[in-house]
């Protein structure tokens, strides 16, 4: 079985004081654990480089929360994946549902980011999941496929096993509803299915698949036994260190290599 994978994505929130003692406290709290977890935290873009000094000989990895599909150039405001590489980060979530809503990412501008990552050695993690009235016109299925089809398109196999996805359905995202262990572990089989028939049992069955929406300290456990999801993507209960270090100690019970 895969190591579990827990990241914690802090969204646009907390001062640079408020993301370093957070840092601080789960350099500490890890230090407790062995090394049967993998655990990331994706802070602002601004706060980068203060928390990867904090976590450099830590076990966290350190991801940013996009970055932009061109290599450099003329693109006010954006960042790019040889910027990230140059400040330590190892990983970079791309295709979240707010930046596919809110900032209109597109699968193919997607699939070109994910492109640009894997050029500077940055490991991926692709967000997938269907918004509510998706799934209650009974289209997850369709929808997540079209995201995988269309974000992995022109991936060899060897670029797909560096990529880490993760199932976030849209209505389960700060909303306080998760999905049921049931109801995700079925899309996950669906996600590993879907990369089986493209590239392979032996790909699928090494990529890791997080769920992620409301998972907290009380429901991490139940999630993170299911069969198919290798992880969790954590939103807001990883602004909280004791919630974090909680669902971290699930996984590292869960977790054999
Ligand atoms: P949430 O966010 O845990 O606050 O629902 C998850 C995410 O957006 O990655």
């Amino acid at each position: 079985m895969k190591k579990l994978f827990i990241v914690g994505n802090w969204k646009m929130n907390l001062t640079l004081d408020e993301a370093k003692i957070l840092a601080n406290k789960l350099r500490h709290g890890m230090a407790n654990l062995n090394n049967v977890v993998d655990v990331g935290v994706c802070p602002s873009f601004i706060y980068l480089r203060d928390i990867y000094e904090i976590l450099q000989d830590s076990r966290i990895y350190i991801g940013a929360q996009n970055m932009y599909l061109e290599k450099s150039g003329a693109f006010t405001g954006e960042v790019s994946g040889a910027m990230l590489k140059d400040i330590g980060c190892t990983h970079v979530i791309i295709g979240h549902s707010e930046r596919r809503t809110i900032f209109q990412e597109t699968n193919s501008m997607i699939n070109s980011k994910i492109k640009t990552a894997l050029s500077y050695e940055l490991n991926p993690i692709l967000c997938v999941g269907e918004k509510l009235d998706e799934r209650e016109s009974g289209k997850t299925e369709a929808v997540v496929g079209l995201q995988l089809s269309e974000g992995l398109n022109g991936l060899t196999s060897e670029q797909v096993r560096r990529l880490t996805i993760a199932y976030e359905p849209v209505w389960a995202i700060g909303t306080g509803k998760t999905a049921t262990p049931k109801q995700a572990n079925e899309v996950h089989s669906f996600i590993r299915k879907t990369v089986e028939n493209r590239y392979g049992d032996d790909v699928a069955q090494s990529i890791r698949i997080q769920y992620g929406g409301s998972v907290n300290s009380r429901n991490a456990k139940e999630l993170l036994s299911q069969s198919g999801i290798d992880g969790a993507l954590v939103g807001g209960a990883s602004l909280d260190s004791e919630s974090f270090l909680e669902i971290v100690s699930d996984a590292a019970k869960l977790s054999y290599t």
